[in-house]
This record gives C-alpha cells, sequence and structure tokens, in this order.
C-alpha cells in the first residue's frame, strides 16, 4: 500500500502563531508514528506568510526550505529553487486565528483542489465571527448571552450603549468580533471604562462586541468531530483561570500553571447531555466538517450560554480537543486518522458534483 502523503500546515499570519507551533509538534509526533500509513510533510508558515518545508515540524531553522504552494497539475507544492514539487493527498492545516481559522486558507486549499482536514470555508469564517455564530446559535435552539455590536464604520450612540449597559448589569464583555485568544478582551466593571474598551477592542477589528458578562463564569467546553453524516460530540471539560479574573492571554499562555482543567467536568449529567446536544446542533447549523471546540459560560445558578466556536481548536497533546475525547474512551491517533479520511471524503463528494448543465 503506498503511503499517505499528508502536509500540516502550521505557524501562520495569525497572533495566535506560537500556539500553531505547539499544536503541530503534537500532531506530526502522532501522525509520524504511523510511519506505515502516512507519509508527512511539515510546511511552516512564516508571520510574513512565507512557507517552508521543514525536516522536523517545530519554530523557523536556517535549514527550513522555503516553497510556494503552485496551481499545477502535477502538483501543489514546489521549492522556489525548483529542487522538490509534491502533490499533496491531503493538507492538514493545525492553525489558528485569523488568516488560518476563519475561511481564508480554507478558499486557498480550495483553490489548491486538495482535501483539507476541517470546516470548509463558509464554516470557518462563520466560527471565526462571534456574532454570526451566535445568531447561528441561536437559531439553533442555544441559548446566548445578550449583546450589542459597535462598528468603525459608523459613530455610535455612546450614551444609548452606556443605558443598555446599566439596564443589562456590570460586567459586561468588551471584545474584537474576529479574533481570539483573548486578544483585545476586556472585563467592564464600571460604566467609566466602557468607551476606553471599546476604543481598545476597535485597534484589533472593525466590529467589536459587547456582552453581558457571567461573573465568576465556570468555563465548560465540549469538542465534536463528523460531517453533514454523523457528527460524534465529546465529554464536556472545564478549565477554570487561576490567574486573574478571566480567561484572559495571560492565563492561556503565560503563567505557567495559569489554569486548571477537569476533564469530565463536575456538572449534572442532564446539563452535560444538554450540552452536547447543543454542540452538535450548533456544529451542523454552521454547516460544519471537520472538528470543532464548542465554548460554554456557566454562571452561579448552572445556566449555561453558548460562547464561542473553534473550528481548529488546540491540538496538542495537553490541550482539551484530546483530552475531552480520551474521557470518552476514544484514542487521539484513530480521531487523527478518521479526520484525515473525513476530508477526503469531502474532497471526493465535492468532486463528484456536475460543473454542466
Ligand atoms: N460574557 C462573558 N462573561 C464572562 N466571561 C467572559 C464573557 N466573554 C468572555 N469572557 C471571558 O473572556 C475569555 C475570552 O473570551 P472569548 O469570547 O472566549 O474570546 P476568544 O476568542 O479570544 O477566546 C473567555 O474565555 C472568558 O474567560
Ligand atoms: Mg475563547
Amino acid at each position: 500500500m503506498s503511503l499517505l502523503k499528508v502536509v500540516v500546515l502550521y505557524g501562520g499570519k495569525s497572533t495566535e502563531h506560537e500556539v500553531s507551533v505547539h499544536s503541530a509538534q503534537t500532531v506530526c509526533q502522532m501522525l509520524e508514528a504511523k510511519a506505515d500509513k502516512y507519509q508527512i510533510y511539515p510546511i511552516f508558515i512564516s508571520k510574513q506568510g512565507r512557507w517552508f518545508l521543514q525536516q522536523k515540524c517545530g519554530p523557523q531553522t536556517p535549514q527550513d526550505l522555503p516553497v510556494t504552494p503552485v496551481l499545477r497539475d502535477d502538483a501543489h507544492l514546489a521549492a522556489l529553487d525548483g529542487s522538490w514539487t509534491l502533490q499533496a493527498d491531503v493538507v492538514f492545516p493545525v492553525l489558528h486565528g485569523t488568516n488560518c481559522e476563519d475561511g481564508t486558507m480554507q478558499g486557498f486549499l480550495e483553490t489548491l483542489d486538495v482535501p483539507y482536514v476541517g470546516c470548509g470555508v463558509l464554516a470557518s469564517a462563520m466560527g471565526m465571527d462571534k456574532e454570526i455564530s451566535k445568531l447561528m446559535a441561536r437559531q439553533a435552539g442555544a441559548p446566548v448571552l445578550p449583546y450589542r455590536i459597535v462598528s468603525q464604520f459608523k459613530p455610535y450612540d455612546r450614551a444609548d450603549l452606556e443605558s443598555w449597559t446599566q439596564k443589562t448589569g456590570l460586567p459586561v464583555f468588551v471584545k474584537p468580533v474576529r479574533l481570539g485568544s483573548s486578544v483585545g478582551v476586556r472585563k467592564v466593571k464600571e460604566l467609566a471604562q466602557l468607551h476606553e474598551a471599546v476604543s481598545f477592542a476597535l485597534q484589533f477589528d472593525t466590529d467589536v462586541m459587547i456582552e453581558k458578562g457571567v461573573d465568576h463564569a465556570r468555563e465548560i467546553f465540549c469538542a465534536i468531530y463528523g460531517d453533514e453524516t454523523r457528527v460524534v460530540s465529546s465529554a464536556c471539560g472545564e478549565l477554570r483561570t487561576l490567574a486573574g479574573e478571566f480567561f484572559d492571554y495571560n492565563a492561556k499562555y503565560i503563567v505557567a500553571g495559569g489554569c486548571e482543567t477537569k476533564v469530565p467536568a463536575d456538572i449534572l449529567p442532564q446539563t452535560a447531555q444538554k450540552m452536547r446536544q447543543d454542540s452538535e446542533r450548533i456544529f451542523r447549523a454552521l454547516r460544519g466538517s471537520g472538528l470543532a471546540r464548542v465554548d460554554f459560560l456557566m454562571d452561579k445558578d448552572g445556566a449555561y450560554y453558548f460562547s464561542e466556536i473553534n473550528t481548529l481548536p488546540g491540538m496538542s497533546q495537553t490541550s482539551l480537543f484530546p483530552q475531552l475525547f480520551e474521557a470518552c474512551g476514544e484514542d487521539y491517533g484513530q480521531i487523527l486518522d478518521r479526520l484525515i479520511e473525513l476530508a477526503r471524503e469531502r474532497h471526493a463528494r465535492k468532486a463528484a458534483l456536475s460543473l454542466s448543465r
């Protein structure tokens, strides 16, 4: 049996570049262990957007070979000096955030006409947008918190936003609509901080969400894989922030031991069951395929709200995605196999569609 040529893409023009390299190291290691099945090509994307073939997945090194994606019948990738070409069987994007998880890369891979792991263009773009994904989640029957949107394109009515905030109650969370890793997110506890938090978030995105805050929220997560025909949800897990008042960038990546995970989460079985159902519904409503992690906020009375969906969640050994499935007795290596199969099946289904009338 010939080996399946798998390109693993990581890094990227994203604030989550380093997180992605970390995730990709695990994915490469796990796939390389299946040497009877896969030939792995680790491709690093620099923060400038340049592509490099690496000997071993990791941060950039002087030995990396500059390569470029190409639209050719016999190749998807070629070395800039012409010394190497590759016709990949599948691309595995282990990328997070803007330019990576938001449909941009997915559209590019569609144009290259190569099968790729994860959600397609539409689900990726909707998943990245906190407002659109909430509209879809609400439509699918999942609870969402009240919010307002402020846009760079239109001056907003400051008095109106203040009176909404007072009516809704403090704290509120102010965040860029399309970003991740808590970049630009502020918890506003006093009205006097509101407009500064909006201006701060507007530095990162043209649209900003002001959302009712769940004070001392519990953060619960559910992972998903599958496609239009069958969706599998994982156990629910909880992440507790030990550094700071909410799960900010510091707690996520800077402070060692900034957070603690509990899988499965200590919540009522019927709540966990309902969260799993909501996660599946949201994934379907977004026309998801491949994988995702669905994040919820829970208040002190046990009511929960859909917070966001990540269509390319963290995938390192210590990330929630593998842990949540391992808690259900599923093997991470087998899930990676399934994700590759799903990518190839979806590509084949699309290729079979007629292009003529
Ligand atoms: N409405 C909210 N109530 C309570 N905490 C919130 C709320 N919105 C965001 N947070 C806190 O901010 C963190 C980051 O916000 P999130 O919406 O998940 O954005 P990101 O895409 O950057 O992860 C969350 O993990 C949570 O700790
Ligand atoms: Mg989040």
